[in-house]
């Protein structure tokens, strides 16, 4: 299961990454926002993340209107590694290095072609572990 969830401001988005995804034939659990109301992005990452936790969704999208704010948001909660994606290559080495567990886009700044192939480059790519675990059991840490 992928959890997917956004603000008003990803919500266009959101939508267009839920309906790739379905079309492949991936499950997806849709936490909102379920229209372009104005709705608080705090919000939307903590019901979000907590499912990454309890285990429900194996990885979570999370869009807003730049990312930067339900990133910050995802950051925030323990156990979360969220990553605003912005291009091909750092979208695969944050699954292969970070082992990022949730992804965000900004609605406002990326397209749903592009925000795809970066979705793409994630869902393709695998954590290394190795020196890579040991750097994230030192986030875990902090
Ligand atoms: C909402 O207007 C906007 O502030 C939000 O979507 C996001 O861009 C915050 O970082």
């Amino acid at each position: 299961m992928i959890v997917i969830g956004s603000d008003h401001g990803g919500f266009e988005l959101k939508e267009a990454l839920k309906a790739y995804l379905e079309g492949k034939g991936k499950k997806v659990l849709d936490c909102g926002t379920y229209s372009t109301d104005s709705v608080d992005y705090p919000d939307i990452a903590k019901d979000v993340c907590c499912k990454v936790l309890s285990g429900e969704g194996e990885f979570a999208i999370l869009v807003c209107g730049t990312g930067i704010g339900i990133s910050i948001a995802a950051n925030k909660i323990k156990g979360i590694r969220a990553a605003l994606l912005c291009n091909t290559y750092s979208a695969r080495a944050t699954k292969e290095h970070n082992d990022a567990n949730v992804i965000c886009f900004g609605g406002r700044v990326t397209t749903p072609e592009v925000a795809i192939e970066m979705l793409d480059a994630y869902m393709n790519a695998k954590f290394q572990g190795g020196r890579h675990q040991t750097r994230i059991d030192k986030l875990t840490e902090l």
